[in-house]
């Protein structure tokens, strides 16, 4: 069964839009863990747009799953991470302007300070993983910064969720690739009630991170409905599992 990591930015969007204390992403978090999430995912961007350092400080004693930080590799994230210690870091690259995301580390150019980041986590016992797009020589350079204590890799379902051909394809054999040569395979990025099946079909993707749309869901249906919604689309794909 595919399990589901909600990330709450985006009810932090919501709060910080009028610099208020209101909707609160612990609240979202609580009532995402009571509908079946197993972990909270949140991104602390260097601009610090939605999530803020204490939020992230208040879910560490308050997510009862897994708290999973996203964020860059720079000095101040590391700093932070290892002070706060959540259960696993993604580490993914950020860009100033960018309105989310907009791809995977690039493990061929960004191998190095990759590399340090990773060092620096696993030395203090926090699961490392990394987000990359579903492309074949990410994974290979994968293999070195698994010995240095990466346990697992994000793919990138960007471009899936755009209707890109060819994706689904690509994500299946990176998936399988990287399941056998023993990582843990996670998935997200633009992940819908209606386009999740096909990923939450692939049998080496464990967990999926999922954030914008169940937000937005929420906000018409609420939190607990909202996930509920998704958990069941989700196992609609894996019927026996
Ligand atoms: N995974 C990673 C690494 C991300 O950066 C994001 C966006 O913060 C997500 C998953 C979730 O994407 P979405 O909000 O589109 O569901």
């Amino acid at each position: 069964m595919t399990t589901l990591c909600v990330n709450v930015d985006h009810v932090a969007t919501i709060r910080q839009a009028r610099g208020v204390d209101y909707p609160d992403p612990l609240e979202a978090a609580k009532l995402a863990e009571r509908a079946g999430a197993v972990g909270i995912t949140v991104h602390l961007r260097q601009d610090r747009r939605h999530i803020q350092d204490r939020d992230v400080a208040a879910l560490r004693g308050v997510v009862a799953g897994k708290l999973n930080l996203e964020m860059a590799t720079s000095d101040e994230m590391l700093a932070f991470a290892l002070e706060h210690r959540p259960d696993q870091v993604t580490l993914v690259p950020e860009r100033p302007e960018e309105v989310t995301t907009e791809g995977g580390l690039d493990l061929l150019s960004q191998g190095r300070p990759v590399a340090a980041a990773v060092d620096r986590l696993a030395a203090a016992g926090i699961d490392v993983s990394v987000f990359v797009d579903p492309d074949p020589r990410q994974l290979e350079r994968l293999a070195a910064l698994t010995g240095r204590g990466v346990k697992g890799f994000e793919i990138n379902t960007d471009r899936y969720t755009r209707g890109e051909a060819g994706q689904i394809e690509l994500i299946r054999r990176v998936a399988a690739d990287g399941g056998a040569a023993g990582h843990r395979v996670y998935a997200g990025h633009g992940l819908t009630t209606t386009n999740v099946g096909p990923i939450a079909a692939v049998p080496e993707i464990e967990e999926l991170n999922i954030g914008h749309f169940l937000i937005g869901r929420a906000v018409l249906v609420g939190m607990v409905a909202a996930v509920r919604e998704m958990l069941a689309a989700m196992a609609a794909a894996r019927p026996t599992a």
